[in-house]
């Protein structure tokens, strides 16, 4: 059942080339020229008047829709709103028709997700799921929805499921760009023709596995963590700390980089590692100096870049080289070392990965 891996995590992290190949099928077409989500498309006249978007999820599938914050905003160029569903809930939110409010939940089952669904739905808001497991609660109460198709998830960890999520968001922000017209049909092409090439893209990003598990030697017994990005790598730099602490139970933290410099810098010393996601988007020359930052301080840092970087592989203690991608469909990318530090960081402490303590995979009450 774990189809020859020692844990379900890993089997998971493994299985992306083809759950990615799964997500995207049938959602791209004429060779990238054309992106259908059929959510969008039977519901044209909602996307085309909304005036916000509000996202509403808890834990991973949270980091997931803060990227799809960006992406939405960026290529559709409404605005977006991010919610912890257990904060929007008891938030008294201001809600009409014309909002458009996203439930992510990977199970379809987490209780404040779903009760954050029912009081959008009851002030009026349009209710769009993204969810992996098909006719659980969560798709069966929204108006409409998109399924990331990844197949079942066992690890509590969650890794494929995030990979899917980005995906569809992605997908989804293109095909509402398609629709009002926010994005080029060159930039949709670019968008699609990328899509079509991140399965492979993934399954090279994946033969950093050993040379991530050597390095996970040289960071087991480190006390905390910093994990740091910038713009589309800062989820993904929440989503890297949230993996390292619930399977290997070392205190880790995300941070947007920039805002290090206003407290958590006082951290910084030779016993306290940061992971610094700087890939070659828009914000590379920010993201330098955040660098250089932390080597002054003598902190170690492990820096995610892409291939080919030669300024920040001069600064860092490691660097781990993924391929190029357009900035918006980096975060699939540069997520995957993160899901493998942490399993070999866990493995090395002989924790649980699979189960780890106080964890369920299903979060069904409040
Ligand atoms: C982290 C993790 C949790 C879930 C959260 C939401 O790896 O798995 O943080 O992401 O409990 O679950 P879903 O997506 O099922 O609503």
């Amino acid at each position: 059942e774990k189809g020859g891996y020692p844990h379900f995590m890993l089997k998971e992290i493994f299985e992306q080339p083809s759950t990615l190949k799964d997500c995207i099928r049938g959602r791209v077409a004429e060779k990238g020229r054309r992106i259908i989500i059929s959510g969008v498309m039977d519901n044209a006249e909602k996307f085309l008047n909304a005036k916000r978007v509000v996202i509403v999820a808890c834990g991973t599938s949270w980091h997931a829709g803060l990227l799809g914050k960006y992406l939405i905003q960026d290529m559709c160029r409404i605005p977006v709103e991010v919610e912890y569903a257990s904060e929007f809930r008891y938030s008294n939110p201001v809600l009409d028709e014309r909002d458009i409010v996203i439930a992510i939940s990977q199970s379809g089952e987490t209780a404040d997700t779903l009760a954050a669904i029912n009081i959008a739905k009851s002030m009026g808001a349009f209710v769009y799921g993204i969810s992996n497991v098909v006719g659980s609660s969560i798709p069966r109460e929204t108006d409409s929805g998109t399924y990331i198709h990844v197949g079942p998830e066992i690890g509590v960890a969650s890794t494929k499921a995030f990979t899917g999520q980005v995906m569809v968001l992605t997908l989804l922000a293109a095909a509402i760009a398609q629709l009002k017209g926010t994005k080029s049909p060159e930039e949709i092409e670019e968008i699609g023709k990328t899509v079509n090439k991140i399965p492979s893209y993934v399954e090279k990003v994946l033969k950093l596995n050993d040379k991530i598990e050597r390095l996970s030697l040289i960071y087991t017994y480190a006390r905390n963590f910093l994990y740091l990005g910038r713009g589309y790598s800062y989820p993904v730099a929440l989503e890297g700390a949230l993996k390292l602490k619930e399977i290997s139970y070392i205190h880790a933290e995300g941070y947007p980089a920039a805002e290090m410099k206003h407290g958590p810098i006082a951290l910084i010393d030779a016993e306290m590692p940061s992971v610094i996601i700087a890939p070659n988007d828009h914000l590379y020359e920010k993201i330098v100096n955040n660098v250089q930052q932390v080597k002054a301080r003598g902190g170690s840092i492990i820096a995610i870049v892409t291939e080919g970087d030669t300024v920040i592989r001069n600064i860092a203690d490691h660097v781990l080289e993924v391929p190029e991608v357009p900035e918006c469909l980096s975060p699939i990318i540069t997520s995957i070392p993160l899901q493998l530090l942490s399993y070999y960081i866990a493995i090395n402490k002989g924790k649980d990965v699979d189960m780890p303590r106080n964890l369920a995979k299903s979060v069904t009450v409040e």
